[in-house]
């Protein structure tokens, strides 16, 4: 594989960054994951836009124009002949040779920047999609700035493994009664028709694919509610998903155990997955 590392494009295994690296030390880092189908890159500005937020909030500097950053992306695409899969992309603080949490001098510290794709082949036919997947509540313990898409991973990653180990598939996480969103996409369920999901704030992600899948349900005169909701309200609901830039759209059949419906992905979540990669290929 080939990957990209500050202005280099290089194999995999001669890629280097140096240990003193704030996103190693600090997870003092941002990310976006791209999805490709077909070989083309899905909301590619919606990520842009999004990292641009992330590194304006940290008060990280860019480390290249949106134009440089689309040309990467699609150069890795190609050369690693990427038809269905993820790029990912990092930028991290950099560092100026030496642990400190004081940030370091941004005039004379570059930021770090990380790219590489992912092949999937079978994302978008995924035998999780036709399925469904089941869910489990736990915790949302995280700092309280999930608007900015750090790589602080560690607990999402524990919550996966919660999951793993209680013979589920994934977790949403809840706070002060509520429901966040998943370890890794954004949550939603449906009652009655109405699709219901919790509005924007530094609570959540803004998830790219969760604004694109809103606007297509719209479009499809399918009813949105944004609101707060809780765990027993998901549990009692007709039907339920997540969306991420990897999962597209989600259909969740079960959560703590509770099955929905009739525990097959219910008619929406069907729906608006087909619309979105409709309408993304
Ligand atoms: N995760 N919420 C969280 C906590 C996420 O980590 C993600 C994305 C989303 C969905 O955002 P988007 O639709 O822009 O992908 C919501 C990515 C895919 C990941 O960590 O791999």
């Amino acid at each position: 594989r080939t990957v990209y590392v500050n202005g280099e494009y290089l194999p995999e295994t001669e890629a280097k960054v140096s240990i003193f690296d704030r996103g190693f030390l600090m997870a003092d880092a941002v990310y976006e994951v791209t999805s490709v189908l077909d070989g083309k890159l899905i909301d590619f500005d919606g990520h842009a836009v999004r990292l641009k937020r992330s590194l304006d909030e940290l008060d990280m500097a860019a480390p290249c124009t949106k134009d440089e950053l689309l040309e990467i992306h699609r150069k890795l695409v190609e050369v690693n002949g990427i038809v269905e899969g993820l790029v990912y992309l990092q930028v991290s603080r950099g560092s100026d040779g030496d642990r400190d949490f004081v940030f370091p001098d941004p005039e004379t510290t570059k930021p770090t920047i990380v790219l590489f794709t992912q092949n999937k082949p079978g994302l978008a036919n995924s035998p999780a999609a036709q399925k469904g997947i089941s869910v489990i509540a736990i915790p949302d313990i995280r700092w309280h700035r999930r608007d900015i898409k750090t790589t602080q991973l560690l607990y999402p990653s524990m919550g996966k493994m919660m999951a793993k180990k209680a013979g589920a598939d994934d977790a949403w996480l809840i706070e002060d009664g509520y429901v966040t969103e998943g370890t890794s996409n954004n949550a939603y369920f449906v009652k009655d028709g109405k699709i219901v999901t919790r509005p924007l704030s530094n609570d959540i992600l803004h998830g790219i694919t969760r604004k694109a899948v809103m606007r297509m349900a719209e479009e499809a005169q399918m009813e949105i509610v944004e609101r707060l909701f809780t765990i027993d309200e998901a549990k009692e609901a007709d039907e339920a998903f997540v969306t991420s830039a990897s999962a597209f759209v989600m259909p969740v059949v079960s959560i703590d155990g509770v099955q929905l419906g009739d525990g097959t992905p219910g008619r929406i979540a069907k729906r608006l997955r087909e619309i979105y990669l409709e309408e993304s290929l």
